[in-house]
């Protein structure tokens, strides 16, 4: 695994970013991209090359990790419309190009294989990801199988807490979830992940320095030939360096 330490998220971000553009480089790239906080600096230095310098999206793909299971694509809490937000309408992407699991599915086994066949199609060239406090890499919580696929999960109380921020109340957090499983992520020829914060520091340490353990789900990226990380002080304070 690659390691980088920057001194704080812009940093973080443009760092990100140099690596995101290698892989724009390919006109036909795949990218695996993710929902939560720590991506939007990345998502924000896309947007900003894409009307400085043109870059453009026209032949590429976004597949999507994780989607809540019950809201629409318009719900304002879903990742279909996070991602709508914070990235694909600002840059010259076909959506019919973008992929995101259905959270209104009615058959979520179906659903599930759907997935799996379009990302066997679909080789991604960068998987983005960010990383749970608990290990958790997409939704895959302590205890999945590392040769899960595309399933559906219960969230534990401590992702429901975490992602509680983004909703007026608790109780409006969806219980379940679709999620990309972490040989469906594994799989992806280049896994970037990024870090930020002092919350993610048991994390980091056991992504880099544990044993691999389904009980910390990033652990497995320790086998993966091409991993970066790109974490701040904060959240690299354990690993030293
Ligand atoms: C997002 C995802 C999650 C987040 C993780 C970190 O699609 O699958 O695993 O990457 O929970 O979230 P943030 O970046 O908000 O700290």
């Amino acid at each position: 695994m690659k390691i980088i330490i920057t001194k704080d998220y812009e940093e973080l971000s443009e760092k990100a970013f140099e690596i995101m553009k290698g892989v724009l480089a390919t006109r036909e790239a795949v990218l695996g991209l993710a929902t939560g906080s720590t991506p939007l600096g990345l998502y924000r230095k896309m947007i900003e090359d894409h009307l400085q310098n043109g870059t453009s999206y026209r032949g590429m793909r976004a597949i999507n990790l994780d989607e809540y299971v019950g809201l629409s694509p318009e719900n304002e809490q879903s990742y279909r419309y996070f991602m709508r937000k914070n990235l694909f309408d600002s840059i010259d992407i076909d959506l019919a190009n973008t992929y995101i699991e259905n959270g209104l599915a009615p058959n979520a086994e179906e659903e599930c294989l759907r997935y799996n066949a379009l990302l066997a199609r679909f080789p991604r060239d960068i998987q983005l990801l960010g990383i749970g406090a608990n290990g958790h890499i997409a939704f895959n919580e302590p205890g999945t199988p590392f040769d899960s696929e595309t399933h559906v999960v219960a969230l534990t109380e401590n992702t429901i807490e975490m992602n509680a921020r983004f909703f007026k109340d608790k109780n409006e957090v969806p219980r379940r979830a679709f999620t990309m499983g972490i040989k469906n992520i594994t799989d992806a020829k280049k896994v970037l992940i990024l870090a930020c914060g002092a919350s993610k520091a048991d994390a980091v340490y056991g992504l880099v320095k544990g044993k691999v353990t389904e009980d910390l789900p990033a652990s497995i990226l320790q086998q993966h030939k091409d991993c970066i990380l790109i974490a701040d002080r904060e959240a690299a304070a354990l690993i030293g360096g």
